[in-house]
């Protein structure tokens, strides 16, 4: 495998010390981070099993930490656990009824504060509302909601009462909904009647109308309308707020076996299906509360921010499940990060004394772009830990990061981790030297390993194929429905984890994550397979076949491109490239749009049929394009 360049190393190769502020005060200093890690592969069960009693309610303790048998493993069997007692009843218990929970903005500065008291009512009675449509421990339920505290209530009702949720992406077509709603055959979706983007309302519930209509089955819908809205709500739907109101505020958490399911996410793979990717009680419920805890060094008064949507997964462990668990106050932020000004962002950090910020490296890059002058006029000395996640960052934005939002006395942690895995895999604590460009050192439990196809390690500074030696709590269950391809995560390479992801990893054991090995792209952070592009594609009329490809992107990571063979009847010219747009936007949704689509006569596949993405993408960077000898031209 080759050798990443020198010009990368050098940058990425600087060592950057946390300020002593941080060092001095972090939970974890750098000394017991060595001290405990080593515990943490030496004796993963009494690691885990410790913590797991220690900072986590249970309703019975469990009778073991790990029972595996490949490539299967369960945590804590035998005991009875419900995460959103952890996150609500637990803090209310404690004296946290009145501590803030979650302060909401938006584009228009609008805000709304809850407690924990008042989640927890309303938490409460939804979940009685939930009872009340049928709704019961291991049913789906599909949430394609705004970003707003109403969706957090709907998560943490369903984890309630046990019912499995399914967090759809508010910015997915009516049919790739649809697929994620069919393939759960959730019996209830829950929306909102619009969310904000850029000064403008997308419906929301036309989508779920949409996707709901070509179902093969009836589902129930809960509506929440929105500042005054009055949808007039047909038979099968809901009014999310007055069924809250009418519902009683008592409703006991059920009591989850460790191993009962918790939720699906649907991410992408390498085929045009998306895949449901099972998490279950307590090892996720005590994964991301540790890993919140420690990585972002939580403190009982700090404001909190994620800024990701609770559609994916960073939404699920760090925005709701992790800081709740941990009793944090957390900003939940709707609408665009650079609307109405560039500032948005900064004056919120000014306006609510933010001291914790977790984004992604895309987001960075777009303010980067806008220059210094609008940090520069905001007072963010509250920052303390900036995070980052979704996509390698580039040594000059971690940079930029650095001195410009953190005023060069802020850790900067950045976090590599998956949807699969639930929680932080590679994270460098806080008060531990950090290198720009690298995400560094695994998080307790966790022994990744750079190897070749085989399995072997590769040398140093040598770009391989990121593996992680064993399980973890929150590691993925399945893939609903789909238990042979969960397997080939085990079975890809000599029984290690298989991320998909080419890393290196350099003398010091630090990692530096290079992108995917695979035919999945990530787009401004968010994951999207090339064939579910493709898919798309070749729903329009005049779309023969396709072949999809990510280009390296200033801003978004990876912008998409495709080539397409056109029909014999097609006629090439601008409405044709829009319309082709249109169809993807209508099927995927805009975050699968092409950016350029270059027609072509016909595709380069290998003798048994495949497309060579491959060819395509080293011809686009201009670069060798390796061996042809399976091409069939
Ligand atoms: O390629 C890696 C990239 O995002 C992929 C996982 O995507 P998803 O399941 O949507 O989860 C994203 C949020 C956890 C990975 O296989 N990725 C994630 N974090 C990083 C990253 N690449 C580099 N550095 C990271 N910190």
């Amino acid at each position: 495998m080759s050798v990443i360049s020198n010009e990368v190393l050098l940058k990425s190769h600087e060592t950057y010390h946390s300020p002593d502020r941080i060092i001095n005060n972090a939970k974890i200093s750098s000394e017991n981070y060595l001290k405990l890690y080593k515990k943490s592969i030496s004796d993963p069960e009494e690691f885990w099993g410790d913590i797991a009693e220690k900072e986590l309610f249970w309703f019975k303790k469990f009778d073991s930490v790990l029972e595996w048998n490949y490539p299967n493993y369960k945590w804590f069997e035998g005991g009875k656990i419900n995460i959103c007692y952890n996150c609500l009843d637990r803090h209310i218990k404690n004296g946290k009824r009145n501590k803030v929970a979650y302060i909401y903005t938006n584009e228009n500065s609008q805000e709304i504060k809850i407690t924990y008291g008042e989640l927890f009512e309303s938490v409460s009675r939804f979940a009685n509302g939930l009872k009340s449509l049928g709704i019961k421990k291991g049913d789906r339920v599909t949430i394609n909601m705004a970003q707003t505290i109403e969706q957090v209530i709907a998560v943490l009702a369903c984890a309630r009462i046990g019912a499995i949720h399914s967090v759809v992406f508010g910015g997915f077509a009516p049919h790739a909904l649809k697929l994620r709603i069919e393939d759960a055959q959730s019996k209830l979706v829950i929306t909102s009647t619009w969310t904000q983007r850029r000064g403008k309302k997308i419906m929301i519930k036309s989508i779920v109308d949409e996707a709901v209509d070509s179902l093969g089955y009836n589902v129930d819908i809960i509506v929440a309308q929105r500042d005054g809205d009055n949808l007039e709500l047909i038979e099968n739907e809901y009014d999310f707020h007055k069924l809250m109101s009418g519902s009683s505020p008592e409703c006991e958490a059920e009591w989850m076996d460790s191993e009962d399911p918790l939720f699906i996410l649907y991410t992408s793979g390498t085929t045009g299906k998306p895949k449901g990717i099972l998490h279950t009680s307590a090892g996720y419920n005590l994964f991301t509360h540790f890993t919140s805890k420690t990585v972002f060094d939580l403190q009982d008064d700090d404001i909190y921010w994620c800024t990701a949507d609770i559609g994916w997964i960073t939404g699920h462990s760090y925005l709701v499940y992790g800081p709740l668990s941990n009793g944090a106050t957390s900003l939940i932020v709707e609408g665009a990060p650079d609307y109405p000004n560039p500032a948005r962002w900064w004056s919120i950090i000014e306006k609510y004394r933010v001291n914790i910020l977790y984004t992604a490296p895309t987001a960075i890059r777009l303010f980067m772009k806008y220059g210094i002058e609008y940090p520069a006029k905001h007072d963010l000395k509250s920052l303390r830990i900036l995070g980052t996640v979704g996509e390698p960052i580039n040594p000059e934005a971690w940079i930029w990061y650095y001195e410009n939002i953190g005023n060069k006395n802020c850790a900067v942690v950045d976090t590599w981790w998956q949807t699969e895995t639930g929680g932080h895999m590679i994270a460098t604590l806080p008060a531990v030297s950090q290198k720009p460009g690298k995400a560094g050192l695994p998080f307790f439990g966790i022994e990744p390993k750079i190897v070749d196809k085989e399995g072997n390690d590769v040398p140093v500074n040598t770009v391989g194929l990121l593996v992680v030696k064993s399980t973890w709590p929150s590691a993925l269950r399945t893939c609903w429905g789909e238990p042979e391809r969960y397997n080939k995560y085990w079975k890809e390479i000599n029984g290690y984890y298989f991320a998909g992801d080419l890393a290196t990893i350099d003398e010091d054991g630090y990692i530096m994550i290079l992108g995917r090995s695979d035919d999945v792209l990530n787009v401004s952070g968010h994951r999207i397979g090339t064939a579910e592009v493709e898919s798309a594609l070749i729903t329009h009329h005049y779309v023969a076949e396709a072949a999809v490809i990510g280009k390296p992107h200033e801003i978004k990571g990876e912008s998409i491109k495709a080539f397409v063979v056109l029909k014999d009847n097609a006629v090439i010219d601008k409405h044709l490239v829009n319309d082709i747009k249109f169809r993807v936007r209508r099927e995927l949704g805009s975050i699968g749009v092409p950016d350029e689509i270059e027609f072509v006569d016909k595709l380069h596949k290998t003798r048994s049929g495949k497309i060579m993405r491959r060819v395509y993408k080293a011809k686009e960077l201009g670069m060798d394009v390796g061996d042809l000898s399976t091409i069939e031209d």
